[in-house]
């Protein structure tokens, strides 16, 4: 029964409480700002494009029915959170609820979840960058403009900016240059600004005949869309992760992240509307910054470029804080012995785990460079939506479990929420390709193969002197 051996959460509540001296600063709008800087990214700068493509005018309906799979997963979430609000995400979480398989497992596809997100945002980030570049008149050599085989009929061969994107900001987060709140505050009014630009113009533009017909692809291309449009919400997750540093967690938690993901979900489903009311929405075929397009379509080129600027210092940070949580996912897995030990190690000048910055950065940096957008996205929400799935039935496990446990927060209608979650997000992926399945069948397979070849044996929880400290 090792295999679902878990850690000791009183043991885990104590220690996150001990070591805990964090003052309780954060309040509701402080959350829902970090959220947001965390969620608006690629989703709505670059992937509106497809998704487009993929339902027609009714993306907006798309965007409603991804924010609804989220919604009841961020309940789920805001839970665990302030149940046991220590680092590491849903990969703790199950450690101490579902048994050490599962909690490996659910980190093996957070690796892949961050990871790939960083590649992606640095895809986006270069398809404005260009985009922004181009407007005064200089442009890369083509073959470095993509990866091979992005742009179809164009001999593409490497995503240069979007690599180099990655190692500089790689570079500030292995210093240990953290995104602070101020910085983090300017970024998230600059996006928000910028999509309010976009809208203020861009409805000006709209002619109401473009979005007829408004599903020119029924109801299974605004489910397929919807599974795209998925990724434009990932990241509200951050916010849990300063579970411990929240005043009154309790009604605080709920506000930061159902307030963010309202509030973005206004935002996408008035800027799809937008977008497609502009231009045709099949004019959107092969191009990488479609917001921007749609503005120069519409001959707006001063705003364009505004929107361009705002767009990629928007991205920065999602990628920032995606491999900010991927280091911390790491982390907590190589200090538990599930992974080796060095990528736990802190540099002792900058205080950050280095090396593991730097594996994460290269990494996913030559995946951006090679990798097209729309194959990175899909696997990443196939591995987020399988993590949400596992954090709801979590929190109903725990329910049983442990019922008198302290939740500052509860998620409402417990089984009935999460399992709405599971349904969403089952639905979700059952709309992603068949590639995309086996790629993540073939991930969690080298998981396995890893946990039973190296993880299982040199867990911490395996250690003698530990194995008192399982339940
Ligand atoms: N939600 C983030 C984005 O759209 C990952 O970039």
């Amino acid at each position: 029964m090792s295999l679902f051996r878990t850690k000791n959460l009183d043991h885990m509540i104590a220690q996150s409480r001990a070591a805990g001296g964090l003052k309780k600063v954060l309040g509701p709008l402080d959350l829902v700002l970090m959220g947001i800087g965390a969620i608006v990214g690629t989703g709505i700068f670059v992937l509106t494009g497809t998704g487009a493509l993929t339902a027609g005018p009714a993306l907006t309906l798309s965007f409603v029915i991804a924010a609804l799979a989220c919604g009841f997963a961020a309940l789920c979430y805001a839970e665990f959170a302030s149940t046991i609000p220590v680092a590491g995400s849903i990969y703790t979480y199950s450690y101490a609820t579902l048994g050490e398989l599962v909690a490996w497992m659910i980190g093996w596809d957070l690796l892949l979840e961050y990871g790939l997100a960083t590649s992606a945002v640095s895809v986006g980030w270069s398809g404005y960058f260009q985009s922004l570049i181009g407007g005064f008149g200089i442009h890369l050599p083509v073959a470095l403009t993509a990866a091979r085989g992005a742009v179809p009929g164009v001999d593409t061969w490497i995503n240069l900016p979007a690599l180099l994107i990655m190692l500089v900001l790689t570079a500030m987060l292995s210093w240990g240059v953290r995104e602070s709140a101020r910085l983090n505050c300017i970024m998230v009014c600059i996006k928000i600004a910028v999509i309010l630009l976009f809208i203020v113009v861009g409805a000006r533009h709209v002619e109401p005949a473009n979005w007829q017909p408004f599903m020119p692809f029924g109801m299974a291309g605004t489910m397929s869309a919807a599974a795209l449009v998925f990724f434009a919400f990932i990241g509200f997750d951050a916010v849990t992760s300063a579970a411990e540093e929240v005043k009154r967690p309790e009604r605080n938690l709920p506000i930061g992240i159902i307030g963010s993901l309202a509030v973005c979900t206004v935002l996408y489903v008035v800027v799809s509307a937008i977008m497609t009311g502009i231009v045709q929405f099949r004019s959107f075929a092969g191009v990488d910054h479609p917001v921007s397009l749609a503005l120069q379509m519409a001959r707006e080129h001063w705003v364009a470029g505004f929107v361009d600027l705002g767009a990629i210092l928007g991205m920065s940070t999602v990628i920032l804080v995606m491999s900010y949580g991927q280091t911390r996912v790491i982390f907590a897995m190589s200090r538990d012995g599930l992974l080796p030990e060095r990528l736990s190690r802190v540099h002792p000048t900058f205080g950050t785990p280095f090396f593991a910055t730097w594996v994460v950065g290269i990494v996913f940096g030559l995946v951006a460079a090679v990798v097209p957008l729309n194959i990175l996205t899909e696997l990443i929400n196939i591995g987020t939506l399988a993590a949400f799935c596992l954090v709801s039935v979590a929190v109903i496990v725990l329910r049983r479990r442990r019922p008198e446990l302290h939740r500052a927060f509860r998620c409402p209608w417990v089984p009935v929420v999460p399992a709405l979650s599971v349904l969403f997000c089952v639905a979700l992926m059952t709309f992603l390709s068949r590639s995309t399945w086996i790629a993540f069948g073939i991930w969690l397979a080298i998981g396995l193969a890893v946990y039973f070849g190296y993880s299982r044996r040199n867990a911490v929880l395996h250690r003698p002197e530990n194995t008192a400290r399982a339940a």
